[in-house]
C-alpha cells in the first residue's frame, strides 16, 4: 500500500525537493494535496507531474487568478484553513509542512490533533509553540519526524542506542559565508554577501539567517524542544565541508554521525519512508575523495547562539520572542533598511524589554507573536 501524502509548501525550495523525492518514490508514495502560498502555476504543474487532485493556494487574490486558471479536474481550496483540510483528510497517513509563515502553526497542531504523523520541515513551529506542539502530539497519537537536515541526522543518530544513554546532541554548522570574518569585516556585509550561502541553496530567508547563525539559533530551540534535551546539553560545533549533518553523543563518550553529500533529499525522504531506508538520487560519498574534515568553534562575534541558550533558559515566550525578533529584523535588511549586524541588536533588545508569559493556547501565541513583533518594529 502507497503512503498518501499531502504536501504542504510544495513549490518551495524544501517542497520542490520532495516533489523530485515523491517522484521518484511513485511506487511507495502517493500525492493527494499540494499547497502554495502565491505560486499557482507552479503548482498546477506539480499536480499535474505527482497526479495529485487537491491543491490549495493561500493568497487570495492569487486564489482568484488560480481559480480561472486551474485544470478541471483539479480541487482547488483557498487560504490555512484549506491547508487544513488537506492535512487533516482521514485518506492522509503522512503531512510534509514547508510553509513560510504563521500559518504553519495551524496546520500542526490540527494535523497532530488528528493523530498523523508530520514531517516538519517549518522551523517557525517549535520556535512558537514547541511545548504545546509536542504537548498536544502526546495527548492525540500524533508524531513529528524532523525534516531539517541537522534534526533529521540526530533523529537518525539515535535509533543507534537507547535514549537513556545520550549524553549531548552535536549540532554541525557552515559557519555561513562569514565564518572567518572579523567584527569590522562583519559590519560591512551587504544582503547580496549574505545570500551567498558556502553549502546549501536555499530560500531567501533561512539563507541570510543562515549568514548570521541564527538559523543554528533557531535549530537549536528546535532540537530541545523536539529530542526533550536540555540546552546545557546541545553543542553547537563549525563543520565547513557540511558533510556530517549532526552527531550524538552517548554516555561512554562515544559519537554517532550522520555523513552525506549535502542535498535536502535525504532527509525528505527518510522522514517518509521511516522506519524504512529507500534508494536515492543522491551522490555517493566518496570518502577517500575527501580527505579531510574540518571541526571549529563558532566565530565569537557571533551572538546568535546565545540568544539560543539565553531563550530557552527562560521557556515561556522567550524562544517565540527571538524568532519574531529574528523575522522581523530579516526583512528590513532585506529590504535595505538596516545593516547586518543591527538583526541582533533588535533580536537582543526585543528579548532584553519583554516580560515572561505563559503560552497555554495558539491564542497566547498568537497574541505573544504579534506583540514581539511590534515591539521588534518599534525598536
Ligand atoms: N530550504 C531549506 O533547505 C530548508 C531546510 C530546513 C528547513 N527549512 C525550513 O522550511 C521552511 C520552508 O523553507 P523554504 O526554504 O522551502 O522556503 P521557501 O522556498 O520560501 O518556500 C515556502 C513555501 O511556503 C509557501 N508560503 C509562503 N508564504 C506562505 C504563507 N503565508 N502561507 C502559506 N504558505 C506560504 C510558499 O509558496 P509560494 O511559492 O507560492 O510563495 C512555498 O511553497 C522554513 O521554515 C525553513 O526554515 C528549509
Amino acid at each position: 500500500m502507497r503512503k498518501k501524502v499531502a504536501l504542504l509548501g510544495s513549490t518551495g525550495s524544501v517542497g520542490r525537493n520532495a516533489c523530485k523525492v515523491l517522484a521518484f518514490h511513485r511506487d511507495k508514495f502517493e500525492v493527494k494535496s499540494l499547497s502554495a502560498n502565491v505560486n499557482y502555476k507552479m503548482l498546477f504543474h506539480q499536480a499535474a507531474a505527482l497526479g495529485a487532485k487537491n491543491a490549495v493556494v493561500v493568497h487570495d487574490t492569487f486564489f482568484e487568478h488560480a481559480c480561472a486558471e486551474k485544470p478541471s479536474d483539479l480541487k482547488l481550496s483557498k487560504g490555512v484553513q484549506g491547508m487544513i483540510d488537506c492535512a487533516c483528510d482521514p485518506e492522509i497517513d503522512i503531512v510534509i509542512c514547508s510553509i513560510l509563515g504563521n500559518g504553519a502553526l495551524d496546520v500542526v497542531l490540527n494535523a497532530l490533533k488528528c493523530g498523523k504523523t508530520v514531517a516538519l520541515a517549518s522551523k517557525e513551529v517549535m520556535l512558537m509553540a514547541g511545548k504545546l506542539v509536542m504537548d498536544t502530539a502526546k495527548k492525540y497519537g500524533g508524531s513529528i519526524i524532523p525534516v531539517d537536515s541537522e534534526h533529521s541526522a540526530i533523529f537518525q543518530c539515535l535509533q543507534s542506542h537507547d535514549e537513556k544513554a545520550v549524553k549531548s546532541l552535536v549540532l554541525t554548522c557552515s559557519g555561513g559565508p562569514f565564518r572567518t570574518f572579523s567584527a569590522e569585516q562583519i559590519g560591512k556585509v551587504t544582503l547580496e554577501d549574505a545570500l551567498n550561502h558556502p553549502v546549501w541553496s536555499m530560500g531567501r530567508k533561512i539563507t541570510v539567517d543562515s549568514a548570521s547563525l541564527m538559523n543554528k539559533a533557531l535549530e537549536v530551540v528546535e532540537a530541545a524542544y523536539l529530542f526533550g534535551v536540555e540546552e546545557k546539553n546541545i553543542q553547537v560545533v563549525v563543520h565547513p565541508e557540511g558533510i556530517v549533518h549532526s552527531l550524538v553523543e552517548f554516555k561512554d563518550n562515544s559519537l554517532v554521525g550522520l555523513f552525506s553529500k549535502p542535498t535536502m533529499e535525504l532527509p525528505i525522504q527518510y522522514a517518509l519512508s521511516y522506519p524504512e531506508v529507500l534508494e536515492s538520487e543522491a551522490e555517493r560519498l566518496d570518502l577517500t575523495a575527501l580527505g579531510a574534515l574540518h571541526f571549529e568553534k563558532v566565530n565569537p562575534f557571533f551572538p546568535s547562539i546565545e540568544f539560543a541558550r539565553h531563550a530557552l533558559l527562560c521557556g515561556k515566550n522567550m524562544p517565540l520572542v527571538m524568532n519574531a525578533a529574528n523575522d522581523v529584523a530579516v526583512k528590513k535588511f532585506c529590504d535595505g533598511k538596516i545593516a547586518f549586524t543591527e538583526i541582533w541588536n533588535i533580536i537582543e533588545k526585543t528579548m532584553a524589554k519583554t516580560a515572561l508569559c505563559e503560552l497555554e493556547s495558539i491564542e497566547d501565541v498568537r497574541q505573544a507573536d504579534a506583540e514581539a513583533r511590534i515591539m521588534a518594529e518599534n525598536i
